[in-house]
Formats: structure tokens, C-alpha cells, sequence
């Protein structure tokens, strides 16, 4: 196993996002910055014969980023002070265990969400395969290169100047250092150590590994976008921009049908089965999956839920931490909250909340209705505005209705309370004891009708 060690870079204040938070974690598609490129890394790790030490420099509101991280195995380095990039690296050498043990030192910013594993395969690969060569920048080349550094070539190598150190004719080579390198760690120890700061802004580059007189090659790579990094939101949109890009063209190339992806928001983890159409405005996110052959009507928002195949999803659902069979039929506008489990065939119409219950196959809620902490049979019909009243002030009670029941319009169960199997409510009632199998159950006022006398409540 060859062993290499990586330093993330993740001091910085980040100022320009006019966040409250450090850069690192700046909300990204569900996730944070620093962790599309830890997750890039670990499946590079996974799909290389490499064993990876990763210890992430870490300076301003350093303890909200290790908490952040906490569940992954990796390593704190406190860079004390922000004296440059160089600096930032001595710190994750002093911080991290086995660093300087490893063969290779992958050195990358915390702030580049759109790097991939094939990229550092790729450095990887090219340092591996010479054993002369000492490191490998990854530049780029870009129309702009306002701010970065200048790959400035000479003889057989180069040499990296920093904007502010640039003279006017270097200012306008538009080949740039995109800040990931993959060193031999022997390379760093040689020559970390002799970095000095003196430039124009007194800072301790990192870029001063590089050198003509040093075998460090600059890897130029077709994508700079690979390489953007996020400053300010501007940057963090466009860098969401391109990587749900490449999410939707995923799940298109696997037989998703969107209608107008620009306008959908799909977070990362999330699958969808081949079949499947996906309407304008189609929000979904976090650990969801959506079977084959649904129907995502316009802006639907679908948050860690699992859906079954054939569902039809109405325009305007709502949907947190629920679970479906298949060929159901939902909305429009139904709001299905936690712990909702709808099995096959199910119907749920409009205007129509559920919250922690569990509706059997074939049982259908169509209209204006609140089921919130109850089971419902098989087969069972609720009419329109049925509310289960679940709360008495100070506890949640529960409502159980059995299979083939029919349930009138306007009706409140008052819980906890259990309805049988093929009983029949009557509408307008309001059931706060038992019901049995096979009976009916009515509770409300008599009718009273007198005639004629409507005219004395009528104005004209
Ligand atoms: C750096 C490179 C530049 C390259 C650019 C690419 C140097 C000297 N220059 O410039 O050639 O084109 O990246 O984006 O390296 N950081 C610390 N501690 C520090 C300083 C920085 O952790 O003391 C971290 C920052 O949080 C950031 C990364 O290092 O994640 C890069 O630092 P930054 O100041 O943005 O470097 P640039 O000036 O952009
Ligand atoms: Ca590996």
C-alpha cells in the first residue's frame, strides 16, 4: 500500500461569504464545502491501492469544524496565525500523526468542491510513475487569471508568482496554479524549512516548493471549472450550479426524464429508478429514493424519503421522512410529515397532513383531512375533513381504524380510540369511544327543521 498523507487547508476566515461560519462550512447542496472534497478523497482512497492520512489545518472557529467532522477519521492541525499557505502546511506536518511518514503529501483547499477523485487519480498517477519526479502541480489554464498564481515556465521547470508579486508580462500568462499539488514528502522535508517571507506580502508561500531548479511538474488540466474555488456566494452558486449539473445528467443518462432540470434542486445521495419524470421546480434532498416510473408533478419538495414505483406526487406536495409502496396517488398539496408510511395503492388527495401514521393498502384519504398518529386498515375510505384529534394539551394519543371501514365526511376521532374492521361512521360524527367490527356509529345532533321560518333570519 503505498501511503499518502493529505493536508486540507482550512484556516481561513473566509470573510467574503459574510457568513457566521467558517468557510469550510459553508452549506452546499445539502452538504459542506469541506466535505465534497473529503468525500472525493475517500473514493479515491477507496478506488487506488492507497491508504490515506488526511489531517485538515484548521485555525478560525476551529472547534465548530471538528465538530462538523467529528465521525470521520481524520486529523486536526491548528495553524495558530494565518502566515501564509506554507506555513498553514508546517502546521499540518507539527498536527497531524504520520505525516511525514507518508510517500506522497497531497496538498489541497478546503474551498474546491468541484475537485474529483479522478483528479487526484490522475496526480497520483504521475508522480507514481516517475520516480525522478519530485511533485506535480495541477494548473489550468483560464481567461481571467486575476488573483492566482502564474505558472511561469523556464527551462525544463517553472516557477509559481503570486499576483502580487507578478511584473506586468507575468500578470498576463494565463496558465494558473490551481493550489492542489501531490509532493513526495521527502520534497517537503528538504525544502519547507527554507521557505522564507520575503514578498510582497510577507506571507510564507507554499508555492515556493516549486522551483525551475526543482523536478516539479505543472499538470495542466482541460477543466478549469474542477478547480473554482468559493470566496463569495457568487462563487458558491456557481460551484453548486455545475455540481448539480453533473448529479442531473447522472440520473438522465439513467432514464430520468426532466422536464426543465434548471429549475430542480437534487442534493447528492439522492437515486432515482429509470422511468421517472420530474416536473419544473422539483425539490428533493437528503438520503431520498424514488423508484421507477413516478410522476414528480411541479414543485414537489421531498426531504430523506423513501418512494416506491408508479407514484404518482401531485404539484405542491411536501414531503419529510416518509415511506410509500407503489402505484399510489398523492396530492396535490399534501403535506406527509415524519414517520409517515403509506403502503401500496394508497390514495392521499389534496389538502391532506399526515404526520406518524401508518395508512395499509388500498386505504384512501382524499380531501382536507388531518391523520396524524394513527393506523388505517386495508381498503378503508376516510371522507372529506376527517381530523384525528391526537392532542389532548399535554400528550399524543393514538387512532387505529381497521380494514374495509368507511369513514363519513366531517368526522373527528378523538384518540385514543379504536374503530373495526368494516365499521361505517356516519358523517359529522365525532367518535371518542370504541367501535367495534361491523358496526355503525353516528354522534351528532338531530336534525331539527320548522317551517317557514327561515324568513326570520332572512334580511330582505
Ligand atoms: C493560493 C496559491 C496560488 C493559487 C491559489 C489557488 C499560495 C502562496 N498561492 O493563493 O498560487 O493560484 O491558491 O486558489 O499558496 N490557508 C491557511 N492558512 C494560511 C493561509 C491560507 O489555511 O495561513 C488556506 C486558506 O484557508 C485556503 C488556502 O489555504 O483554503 C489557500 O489560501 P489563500 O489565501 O486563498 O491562497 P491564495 O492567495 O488564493
Ligand atoms: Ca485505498
Amino acid at each position: 500500500m503505498v501511503k499518502i498523507g493529505v493536508a486540507v487547508l482550512a484556516a481561513g476566515k473566509g470573510t467574503r461569504l459574510k457568513l457566521d461560519i467558517p468557510k469550510a462550512l459553508c452549506p452546499l447542496l445539502g452538504k459542506t464545502l469541506i466535505d465534497f472534497v473529503l468525500d472525493e478523497l475517500d473514493a479515491f482512497d477507496q478506488n487506488s491501492n492507497t491508504s490515506l492520512t488526511t489531517g485538515i489545518v484548521v485555525g478560525h472557529l476551529k472547534e465548530i469544524v471538528q465538530k462538523h467532522l467529528k465521525s470521520r477519521d481524520v486529523q486536526f492541525a491548528v495553524q495558530k496565525e494565518q502566515l501564509g499557505t506554507a506555513d498553514a502546511l508546517k502546521s499540518y506536518f507539527d498536527g497531524t500523526k504520520n505525516a511525514w511518514d507518508c510517500d506522497y503529501t497531497i496538498i489541497c483547499c478546503a474551498d474546491t468542491p468541484c475537485l474529483t477523485q479522478d483528479i487526484f487519480s490522475q496526480m497520483y498517477s504521475k508522480i507514481d510513475s516517475d520516480s525522478e519526479l519530485m511533485g506535480v502541480c495541477a494548473s489550468f489554464i483560464t481567461e481571467d487569471p486575476t488573483g492566482y498564481g502564474r505558472i511561469i515556465r523556464e527551462g525544463k521547470g517553472f516557477k509559481i508568482v503570486e499576483e502580487k508579486d507578478a511584473d506586468k508580462s507575468q500578470k498576463k500568462v494565463n496558465e494558473v496554479n490551481s493550489g492542489l499539488y501531490i509532493f513526495r514528502t521527502s520534497h517537503i522535508k528538504e525544502h519547507l524549512f527554507d521557505i522564507d517571507n520575503t514578498n510582497n506580502s510577507g506571507e510564507y508561500y507554499l508555492t515556493d516548493l516549486v522551483s525551475p531548479d526543482f523536478n516539479v511538474e505543472a499538470l495542466t488540466f482541460e477543466n478549469a471549472s474542477a478547480f473554482q474555488g468559493v470566496n463569495n456566494l457568487i462563487q458558491l452558486e456557481n460551484a453548486g450550479r455545475d455540481i448539480q449539473q453533473k448529479i442531473i445528467e447522472k440520473h438522465q443518462l439513467n432514464g430520468v426524464r426532466f422536464i426543465n432540470s434548471s429549475t430542480c434542486y437534487i442534493e447528492p445521495e439522492v437515486t432515482i429508478a429509470k422511468g421517472t419524470v420530474v416536473y419544473p421546480g422539483v425539490v428533493i434532498e437528503g438520503k431520498t429514493t424514488i423508484g421507477e416510473n413516478c410522476v414528480l408533478e411541479a414543485n414537489c419538495v421531498i426531504k430523506n424519503s423513501q418512494i416506491g414505483n408508479a407514484v404518482k406526487v401531485l404539484a405542491g406536495c411536501y414531503f419529510e421522512e416518509i415511506k410509500t409502496g407503489n402505484e399510489l396517488s398523492i396530492g396535490p398539496m399534501a403535506r406527509l410529515r415524519p414517520g409517515t408510511v403509506l403502503e401500496d395503492k394508497v390514495k392521499v388527495g389534496n389538502f391532506v397532513e399526515i404526520k406518524k401514521a401508518e395508512l395499509k393498502k388500498g386505504s384512501k384519504v382524499s380531501h382536507l383531512s388531518y391523520v396524524g398518529d394513527a393506523e388505517i386498515g386495508e381498503e378503508t375510505n376516510i371522507g372529506c375533513g376527517f381530523i384525528t384529534c391526537n392532542y389532548d394539551g399535554a400528550n399524543k394519543h393514538k387512532t387505529t381504524i381497521g380494514k374495509n371501514s368507511f369513514i363519513g365526511s366531517d368526522c373527528q376521532t378523538i384518540a385514543p380510540v379504536n374503530i373495526g374492521d368494516n365499521a361505517y361512521i356516519g358523517s359529522g360524527s365525532t367518535i371518542n369511544k370504541d367501535v367495534p367490527s361491523d358496526a355503525f356509529a353516528i354522534a351528532r345532533e338531530r336534525q331539527v327543521t320548522k317551517e317557514g321560518m327561515a324568513k326570520k333570519f332572512l334580511k330582505k
